[in-house]
């Protein structure tokens, strides 16, 4: 006879201040409790008698949770007297924890729910503006409530509207909303706009250095990325034509190239827009960061200028507001606009009606311009302060890129290692080394996300991190004098 499985829910903790009701805590974790494997098929649990007396809770509040796991197949009574886990379960057992640890992402991609110090790619947390998107999202959801059949696969009328106008202001772009496709963010900008070019099997030029993710989404569609170096002045397309002169297309950062923040120089744009034009290739823009430049004016989209048919523009809001937000967009140079629109159609992916328009609202009022005003003086006093702390700590080699400072480390050097031991800490730097295609290491670094960094932590945060990086070059006489301590 199967024991009754007491043990397995002696370690249920009820949460009276929670505000799910202890009926749902309870069936909460007996299904998580099935579901890891720590009670099996035919286990007998505890009647509720016994189990309301160990909770301190009233008996019907177990015997609704039973009944409601009862409902959903997971617990039974029928055919033996007491309550067991079903059997067999309706669904196959899941596989066990450490059968699925190759399947969470490598540390240094992980992406938590609140921004890690150091973290490159998010939004300063705490400016976030919480308030103001919370009401323009409360009166979106009001709204929605009245619309609730299918909205229009391009995104919201309203929002593409909003986005043109924001894009001619802030960007130089003129484009009408019906070029505007809204997407979840650069990534499904990116997954839409291979596939509408059919890029499958085809080469794509790439910067090296270059955001990994983009490497990534290339070999996951079947094309071959072409890594070509980035120089002072953005992609080198000189070589990119001898490395690869066929390619289908280039992906580039030309308001500010990843990680570097350098602008592309007008004598590269127009090379590289002259290469699209002969070679009938595309340009795609990645314009993740360009309204966030820290100095001088931001450099204008590729997509503003002459040649810009052949260039497809994407935004994001997941780094200028939040990634919670989960918006971004193309802008279709119209000879691909149709056949974007159609890959949209049948991909049928576009954000929450909700956040469309909380964001449409958003950008209609103003907010966002003002928002990107705070944003770049927040973050240029932030990234001023971390490299004021680094000298302060002996680091004499950091330099600005973009909204994250770079520290180089000796060649050979774990940045890797480093980042991943970092994360324990809780700060969150990026490896320079898996920036490059080749990502060995002769390229190491560790990449300091600025948006970040607060003034009241900043010096502990640092000394934490070097502790890390100096571990193993303690010994090692003049190896690396740009990260020796201060004596
Ligand atoms: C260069 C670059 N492009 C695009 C993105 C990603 O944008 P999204 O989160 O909208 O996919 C990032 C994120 O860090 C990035 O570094």
């Amino acid at each position: 006879m199967v024991a009754v499985e007491r043990s397995k829910i002696k370690e249920l903790r009820l949460d009276r201040a929670a505000p799910v009701t202890l009926t749902d805590q309870i069936c909460q974790h007996v299904e998580a409790a099935i579901l890891e494997g720590a009670l099996t098929a035919g286990a007998r649990l505890p009647s509720w008698r016994d189990l309301a007396a160990q909770l301190g809770v009233a008996r019907g509040t177990v015997k609704a949770a039973y009944e409601k796991l009862i409902d959903r197949g997971l617990l039974t009574t029928a055919a033996s007297p007491g309550t067991r886990v079903s059997d067999p379960l309706p669904f196959k057992g899941a596989p066990t924890v450490a059968e699925t640890e190759c399947l969470r992402p490598p540390d240094f991609q992980h992406r938590s729910e609140h921004a890690l110090v150091f973290q490159m790619g998010v939004p300063a947390d705490d400016a976030f503006p919480a308030t103001l998107w919370a009401r323009l999202h409360r009166q979106a959801v009001h709204v929605t409530a009245l619309r609730t059949g299918y909205s229009d696969p391009r995104g919201l009328a309203e929002l593409r509207s909003a986005l043109a106008a924001h894009v001619a202001i802030a960007r130089g772009i003129e484009c009408s909303p019906e070029q505007i496709i809204v997407t979840s963010g650069y990534r499904a900008g990116l997954a839409m706009t291979l596939r509408s070019i059919d890029a499958t099997g085809k080469q794509a030029w790439v910067e090296d250095p270059g955001y990994p993710v983009t490497r990534l989404a290339l070999e996951l569609s079947g094309v071959h990325p072409v890594a070509v170096p980035v120089d002072g002045d953005g992609l080198d397309v000189q070589q990119g034509l001898e490395l690869a002169p066929n390619a289908a297309l280039a992906i580039v950062t030309p308001g500010q190239q990843a990680p570097s923040g350098a602008a592309m120089s007008e004598r590269r744009r127009s090379e590289l827009i002259q290469w699209a034009h002969v070679a009938s290739s595309w340009i795609v823009e990645d314009d993740y960061l360009a309204e966030l430049h820290l100095s001088g004016r931001p450099a204008n989209a590729l997509a503003s200028g002459g040649g810009s048919d052949r260039v497809i523009h994407l935004g994001t809001f997941r780094k200028t507001i939040a990634p919670m937000v989960g918006i971004g967009f193309v802008v279709a140079p119209l000879p691909l606009a149709r056949r974007l629109i159609d890959v949209a159609t049948w991909l049928g992916a576009p954000p929450s009606v909700a956040s469309q328009l909380a964001l449409a609202e958003f950008l209609r009022e103003g907010h966002y311009l003002r928002h990107l005003r705070r944003m770049r003086r927040l973050y240029a006093q932030r990234r001023q302060s971390l490299l004021t702390v680094l000298t302060s700590l002996g680091v004499n080699n950091a330099v600005p890129a973009g909204l994250s400072v770079l520290l180089p480390l000796p060649n050979g050097f774990d940045d890797e290692g480093v980042a991943i031991e970092a994360r324990h800490l809780d700060l969150g730097p990026a490896p320079l080394s898996l920036w490059y295609a080749n990502a060995s290491r002769s390229h190491a670094g560790l990449l300091l996300g600025i948006a970040n960094v607060l003034e009241r932590s900043i010096h502990h945060d640092c000394k934490r991190l070097l502790a890390i990086i100096r571990a193993p070059l303690t010994g090692k006489g003049s190896f690396n004098t740009a990260l020796r301590s201060p004596e």
